[in-house]
């Protein structure tokens, strides 16, 4: 199928990859022109394991393409997929400005010589579908006005389309495994040739028909994924109530982790015990620092904006955040109870971003908690296998001091606190950690280090939750 993704941006660079790889023809366009001249010569402008090597894959088969031109590939294409970002505002709405230049851009180009599916892929609000709807009738208004042809009255005689919601669920570090191998697609539309027509697209990923790539092997014993159709309010429902679900259930974990610390339990075997009960599921109970990103925290509150607008209460949203941000400075609190005083002590964070196989810096924990110990007094140091530079760049105001190993990072701290649980930091030598830190402590607010391989090296080792 002849596809147009507009916005190469994390989500829409990974759909584009993904279809194009699939057979389709894919036109990803994007009005950056440096992250367009990147993407251009192969380079993809932000770090996600494989998505270089297979977006340059894609690229060099001839199946995606990149172009700024938005009228040519909407006149090419018959799904075209809106991908632009909805960064949050400050007062917790989304910012939809870009989906609208969007929208209006799709209607001016489309024409009359097939159906198109204008298919809404960024996390736009309740609602949004009808909007994008009417955007769009309004710029194919403003392209007849302006080639003074006289305005048609209804949509019958302009150029046919219909809009889908088609939420994502792919997680930041794994995008392109989550992309093929999702726990279920779901197309948002009363249109029956529509749904027919995405449920076409999607096939060989509902049927897992196609060749798995080297770098994302299909899960074992997983041969069909499940396709969902509903109305287009319930689609975009379902990707905020799915966001804000995960999100509670990680602030649940952590509300419990801090009873556990009271009563003497340990928060990691409570989450196994009732994780192993499948009506649970053991999946985003680990108990830590919290969570962060550009996801959970835009989309809980995108979704108690909504629920404002109807005056409809959310109790257990507005708990999930409180629990949230106390849960990021429990650190903090353990740092005080070990050195007792923070002023002119050295605080080494391992890591930086808002998880593991990322660059990403969105609401990442690890700044809160630098920011609060620098307002104390403290000196920070951090280490962030893939982050560091890109934190001096965007965070120039907070005085952290770069380290470029954890071996760097240990030297002369009177803490070291695992904030990200990268891989190498799992993996750390902690005999050699130990001797280079002024002050053998270690606190681990992921929960992920092997603490009595920390402890036997002759640091104290304090954990969340136990
Ligand atoms: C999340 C969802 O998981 C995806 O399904 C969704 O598509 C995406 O948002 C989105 O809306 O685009 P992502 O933000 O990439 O994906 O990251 P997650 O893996 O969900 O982790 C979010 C945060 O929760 C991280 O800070 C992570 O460290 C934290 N977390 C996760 C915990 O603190 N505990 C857990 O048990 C799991």
């Amino acid at each position: 199928m002849d596809i147009c993704v507009v916005g190469a941006g994390y989500v829409g660079l990974v759909t584009s990859a993904c279809l194009a790889y699939l057979g389709n023809h894919v036109i990803a366009v994007e009005s950056n022109p440096e992250r367009l001249n990147s993407l251009k010569s192969g380079a993809v402008p932000f770090f996600e394991p494989g998505l270089q090597e297979f977006v340059q894959q894609t690229s060099e088969s001839g199946f995606l393409t990149f172009s700024d031109n938005l009228p040519e590939a909407v006149k090419k294409a018959q799904i075209i997929f809106i991908a632009v970002g909805t960064p949050s505002l400050p007062n917790g709405e989304s910012d939809l400005s870009q989906v609208m230049v969007v929208a209006r851009a799709i209607g001016a180009a489309l024409d009359d010589s097939k159906r198109r599916i204008v298919v809404n892929k960024s996390t736009v609000p309740v609602g949004s579908g009808n909007w994008v709807e009417m955007l769009v009738s309004q710029g194919v208004q403003n392209a007849q006005k302006a080639q003074l042809v006289p305005a048609r009255s209804g949509r019958s005689e302009g150029p046919s389309f219909t809009v889908v919601s088609n939420p994502e669920f792919l997680r930041e570090g794994s995008a392109i495994a989550d992309s093929f191998y999702p726990d279920r697609i779901v197309v948002g539309s009363i249109d029956e040739q529509a749904t027919s027509v995405m449920q076409n697209l999607y096939k060989p990923i509902l049927s897992q028909t196609f060749d798995a790539p080297s770098f994302a092997m299909r899960p074992h014993g997983l041969n069909s994924v499940p396709f969902i159709v509903t109305d287009l309010a319930s689609a975009e429902l379902i990707k905020y109530s799915a966001n804000a679900f995960l999100a509670m259930k990680i602030s649940f974990a952590n509300e419990i982790s801090g009873l556990c610390e009271k009563v003497g339990a340990d928060v990691k075997q409570v989450a196994q015990g009732i994780g192993l009960d499948y009506r649970i599921g053991k999946a985003f109970l680990n108990a830590g620092v919290g969570w962060g990103g550009s996801c959970f925290g835009k989309d809980v509150s995108a979704l108690m904006q909504v629920a404002k607008e109807y005056s409809y209460p959310t109790s257990l949203l507005e708990a999930t955040v409180a629990v949230n941000e106390r849960q990021r400075l429990v650190v903090i609190k353990k740092l005080q109870e070990e050195l007792k005083i923070l002023k002119g002590r050295t605080v080494g964070l391992m890591g930086l971003s808002f998880k593991p196989n990322t660059d990403d810096l969105r609401d990442a924990p690890a700044l809160t908690i630098a920011y609060q110990l620098l307002k104390m007094g403290a000196s920070v140091k951090a280490f962030d296998p893939v982050s560091n530079d890109i934190c001096k760049t965007l965070h120039s105001h907070l005085d952290l001091i770069y380290a470029d190993s954890v071996e760097d990072l240990a030297c002369d701290c009177d803490a070291l606190v695992l904030v990200t649980e990268w891989d190498e930091f799992k993996h750390a030598d902690w005999k050699k950690i130990a001797k280079l830190m002024r002050w053998p402590l270690v606190i681990d607010g992921r929960n992920a280090l092997d603490e009595e391989q920390v402890r036997a090296s002759g640091i104290t080792y304090r954990g969340v939750g136990c």
